[in-house]
């Protein structure tokens, strides 16, 4: 009996513990502005419908974290979740819950994510994060000595990397187009990529949204060009930043494979993502750890990793609703909202240079600024030393910046901290 009063008194106190109840009232406050009939342009600016969104997060507000294009936080009861998670699969024996309990609870985040993003579960895999995702299509579709791949010189190294060495490995040519920088001519953009094709073109890889910049590319316009040259150019779509920042569906966009990162956009925990496969293209894509024979057609096979942590997956399906509970156009409209509020800041300065478009179907959170007479390694180093105030300086053949992406837990007070801060680098310096 003193074992079951002990863990009664516990449960009460956990029960009571105020961190649980202030998280389950900021969740109610979310729930109750869920409803809310305005339009989500209208929902952008209202800081009253922003402020549980804000609160769902715990974070240390003693740095500003401009960075969530790196990777994000998750909402705490997203965290909680995972916590909770990993303890049931120590507390019960790791094999059992492992394997029989958490693993094929996937199959609810999969048909999820599925119906979210417009496509069918059984196109679905899910990864630890875009590497993986775009490894698999990188490195897994079958090339030729000579056969060519195209893609942009502002792709993310490590893809690039990939290409790099099956050059090296197996003698295939990798093409890198040279893309304006901002781009708001979305013709100008197929434009290139189509001039880069050859009869020998086999593959294209493209980011929805450039890392560098947070310039959104005209996706579906690329795959579409691409369907009409050499019998139809399979397009790898480096999705890493694009997911649950703005609305779109994967279906809608006619690729063939899309690779994302849920710890970004979605506040899923980190080590999360998602593999989309066109139907026809699963059996010849070879997975990057070999699945037992009889799944060579199956979604699956692409996730025989070994034994990991099932728990970051299954808190998907958490940070998923989350998501559907703010909405994606709020989502987005807020994201967009934030970025407008900065740069009108430092575009009144009159020394701002963005590389990033201002039109709203061309960026979203993500924004790139140059400051004139300031040096952007420098600039980026003061405001953390003296600031603390996280950004990531870009400093690339093409676009040289500073890259900022508040996300929905970012506050506008942190926002004009971030604005004062640079008036007063381009007024005194950065003393
Ligand atoms: C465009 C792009 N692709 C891929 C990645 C890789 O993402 P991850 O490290 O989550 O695999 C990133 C990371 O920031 C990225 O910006």
């Amino acid at each position: 009996m003193l074992h079951r009063r002990t863990f009664l008194a516990a449960a009460a106190a956990a029960a009571c513990s105020p961190a649980l109840v202030a998280r389950g009232r900021t969740l109610s406050a979310l729930r109750e502005r869920a409803g809310d009939p305005r339009d989500a342009a209208s929902l952008a600016s209202d800081e009253d419908f922003w402020l549980p969104v804000q609160q769902a997060f715990m974070q240390d507000r003693s740095i500003i974290n401009l960075n969530n294009g790196g990777t994000s936080p998750c909402p705490t009861h997203v965290h909680d979740a995972l916590k909770l998670r990993l303890d049931e699969a120590n507390r019960l024996p790791p094999p059992y819950a492992l394997w029989q309990l958490q693993h094929p609870q996937y199959e609810v985040v999969r048909t999820r994510l599925a119906r979210h993003w417009g496509v069918d579960a059984e196109e679905l895999a899910l990864t630890r994060n875009s590497s993986e995702s775009l490894m698999i299509c990188q490195l897994g579709i079958d090339l030729k000595p000579g056969d060519e791949i195209v893609t942009s010189t502002q792709d993310y190294p490590r893809m690039l990397a990939a290409f790099r060495q099956r050059e090296a490995r197996e003698g295939v040519k990798l093409v890198q187009v040279k893309l304006p920088v901002p781009c708001e001519d979305d013709g100008e953009a197929v434009r290139r990529f189509e001039a880069a094709i050859t009869p020998r073109t086999r593959l294209i890889l493209v980011s929805h949204v450039i890392n560098l910049t947070g310039q959104i590319l005209p996706v579906r316009q690329i795959v579409a060009m691409a369907r009409a040259r050499n019998g139809g150019i399979p397009v790898i779509v480096d999705g890493a930043h694009a997911l649950a920042q703005f609305r779109f569906s994967i279906a809608d966009l006619g690729c063939d494979y899309y690779g994302v990162s849920l710890h970004k956009w979605l506040h899923a925990p980190v080590g999360t993502g998602l593999l989309y496969v066109r139907r026809d293209k699963i059996a010849p894509l070879w997975p990057l750890t070999p699945a037992p024979p009889g799944r060579e057609s199956d979604i699956r096979k692409f996730e025989e990793i070994g034994t990991h942590p099932e728990a970051n997956i299954l808190c998907v399906a958490e940070a998923l609703t989350f998501h559907q509970l703010i909405g994606d156009d709020r989502k987005e409209a807020r994201l967009r909202y934030l970025r407008e509020r900065w740069t009108a800041r430092l575009a009144s300065s009159g020394r701002a240079t963005f590389n990033t478009p201002a039109s709203p179907t061309h960026a979203c959170a993500i924004g790139n600024v140059r400051l004139d007479g300031l040096d952007t390694a420098k600039l980026q180093a003061w405001l953390w030393d003296k600031h603390r105030i996280l950004t990531v300086a870009i400093l690339h053949e093409e676009c040289t910046g500073l890259r900022i992406s508040p996300s929905i837990y970012t506050t506008l007070d942190e926002l004009d901290r971030f604005g004062d801060a640079i008036e007063h680098a381009l007024a005194h310096g950065m003393g």
